[in-house]
């Protein structure tokens, strides 16, 4: 198992404004599968860079979620310009569609259903489409966000010995999973402090759960129990894991450890910390269930698992004193591996 990416495809559609990279990861376990990002890059090398770091942690995340699926990712550099979207996203449609079921796409950061529904007229390997009464799909956020829940849940127990409701969490970023995940925390009774860069929406979403809200700069390293990432990755870095006095990391947002040795810096301060990879399965297990043709009863058993997967995660971390993260990475990988050697 190696953790360069199988294949890169380039996009570059001139007459759209279309270029960015479609990776793929690994198809040892299945189809490539991850969302397609559409974000402000400085170059083509940022552009290769994060689709390759976000493929592999899909292939990471779908091994771990017990998806028949590899892992990859579309990034889409956002046009300088106006830009016909609609278009755009047709020229990314026939791009997928031109490797016949070997990636398959979803929204991501800064695509929406609608925008998938666009690529949809170009190919079928494309989920996280207007949900059909009966079948899994839409909007993949909510499941995002209870799997984060539930796997902050059982983190909560395990390492802090408490529930949520007897918490003080700080969530950052209170987009489409934030906003859930808040509501959800709300309920069980945890005490929540909110930052995001839209401070309008930041206030309304307080006021709904009465929540105390703080400036960008001072939310990571506040005096509260759990810190919930959900905006962008990259928050956990060494000063962030250095100064931070939340004893449990557990969010929604990807790439969260700004560098892998993190992972061991935290653990020396006795923090714990959730896989991202692993507490955010919810919304590819929606994405999965809808391009196989599955329930959302399905997607909720699938996403039940989330919680006793922390569980295991974390007492095997504590049994080899290893950071969580470094037992996931090793049970992704050791899943990947076993499935190239059946191939092969
Ligand atoms: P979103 O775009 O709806 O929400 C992100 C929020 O973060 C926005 O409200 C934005 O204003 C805010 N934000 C951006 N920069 C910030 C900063 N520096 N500090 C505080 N807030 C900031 O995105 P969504 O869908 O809620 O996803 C959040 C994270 O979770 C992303 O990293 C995404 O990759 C990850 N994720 C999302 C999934 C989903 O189902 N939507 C699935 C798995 C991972």
């Amino acid at each position: 198992m190696t953790d360069l990416c199988e294949q890169c495809i380039r996009l570059d559609d001139p007459e759209t404004g279309l270029t960015g990279i479609i990776a793929i990861h690994s198809t040892a376990l299945g189809p490539a599968a991850g969302g397609c990002r559409l974000w402000r890059y400085d170059d083509a090398a940022a552009v290769q860079r994060d689709a390759e770091r976000l493929a592999r942690g899909m292939s990471y995340k779908n091994a771990l979620a017990g998806l028949p699926f590899g892992g990859g990712k579309a990034v889409i550099a956002l046009p300088a310009g106006p830009f016909d979207r609609d278009a755009l996203f047709r020229a990314f449609g026939r791009a997928v569609a031109e490797l016949d079921g070997r990636y398959v796409t979803a929204e991501d950061v800064g695509t929406s259903v609608a925008d998938m529904e666009v690529v949809a007229s170009a190919t079928r390997h494309v989920a996280g489409r207007t949900a059909r009464p009966g079948h899994a799909g839409g909007d993949p956020s909510p499941w995002t966000a209870l799997g984060v829940f539930r796997a902050m849940e059982v983190a909560a127990r395990t390492a802090l010995g408490a529930e949520l409701g007897d918490l003080t969490i700080a969530i950052q970023g209170v987009g489409s999973v934030g906003a859930s995940l808040c509501a959800m925390l709300a309920d069980a009774g945890a005490s929540l402090v909110l930052a995001d860069v839209d401070e309008s929406r930041r206030d309304r979403l307080a006021k709904i759960n009465r929540a105390a809200v703080v400036d960008l700069g001072e939310i990571a390293l506040l005096d509260v129990d759990v810190l919930a990432p959900c905006a962008l990755g990259g928050v956990l870095d060494a000063t962030v894991a250095e100064g931070m006095r939340a004893r449990l990391v557990c969010g929604a947002a990807n790439n969260q450890l700004a560098s892998p040795d993190i992972a061991e810096r935290l653990l020396r301060r006795s923090i714990t910390y959730v896989p991202d990879y692993v507490a955010n399965a919810g919304g590819i297990i929606n994405v999965a269930a809808e391009y196989l043709g599955e329930s959302g009863l399905d997607v909720e058993a699938r996403v039940a698992r989330i919680g006793p997967r922390v569980g295991a995660i974390l007492t095997e971390a504590a049994r080899q004193q290893a950071s969580p993260a470094a037992v996931a990475d090793a049970r992704a990988r050791d899943l990947i591996a076993r499935a190239q050697s059946r191939a092969a």
